[in-house]
């Protein structure tokens, strides 16, 4: 019910406008971020970040960068270029996501770490903004259409990532035993 619900409000949205709500959001969330004290805060608005950005770049590279290859490589060779960088510029995410979903906030490194991929995707969005959406807008492409798809794609993404992340090796488990140890250290030294 609350699935067909989401999937044809976002369906309202055109691929484009789509794409520019979620990175709207994500530089919302960073901006959260650098704002927030507390781990727990962190740690939420990373969790939600490398959620929105794992269903994000998947529809990118499942349904949006292949649209634009297939219309418009054809006539411009750069279009190819430009989605390869793109791809790449995912990739380099991917490794930081990767990294980041092993660490829990107070880890050495952790903000540090949040915020070289908050420059980095702040970067990849400048880039598509300016030059892919212009480039799919001007192309007459059927963004209604793409949107649709995507829009179906990303309630389905969304669930199966989540699934994936409820049956991984437990982060949190980990996490508890090492801020226990650290309270533990903390109390004993200062005693
Ligand atoms: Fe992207
Ligand atoms: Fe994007």
């Amino acid at each position: 019910m609350g699935r067909t619900k989401m999937a044809s409000r976002l369906s309202t949205l055109n691929a484009n406008e789509m794409l520019r709500e979620d990175h709207d959001k994500v530089k919302t969330l960073f901006e959260q971020f650098g704002e927030a004290q507390e781990e727990s805060v962190k740690k939420e608005i990373v969790q939600q970040t490398l959620l929105e950005l794992k269903v994000h770049t998947a529809l990118e590279e499942e349904i949006y960068y292949p649209a634009i290859r297939e219309r418009l490589a054809a006539q411009d060779e750069e279009v190819n270029e430009l989605m390869d960088e793109s791809e790449e510029e995912h990739q380099v995410a991917k490794a930081l996501i990767e990294e980041l979903e092993k660490m829990e906030p107070g880890d050495q490194h952790f903000d540090a770490k949040f915020k070289v991929l908050a420059d980095s995707i702040r970067h990849h969005i400048l880039e598509e903004e300016t030059k892919t959406l212009p480039l799919a807008e001007e192309s007459g492409m059927e963004l209604e259409d793409l949107g649709e798809q995507m829009a179906h794609r990303k309630v389905e993404l969304q669930e199966e990532i989540q699934n994936l992340e409820a049956i991984r090796p437990d982060a949190s488990a980990r996490s508890e035993k090492k801020s226990k140890g650290r309270t533990h250290r903390g109390r004993a030294s200062r005693s």
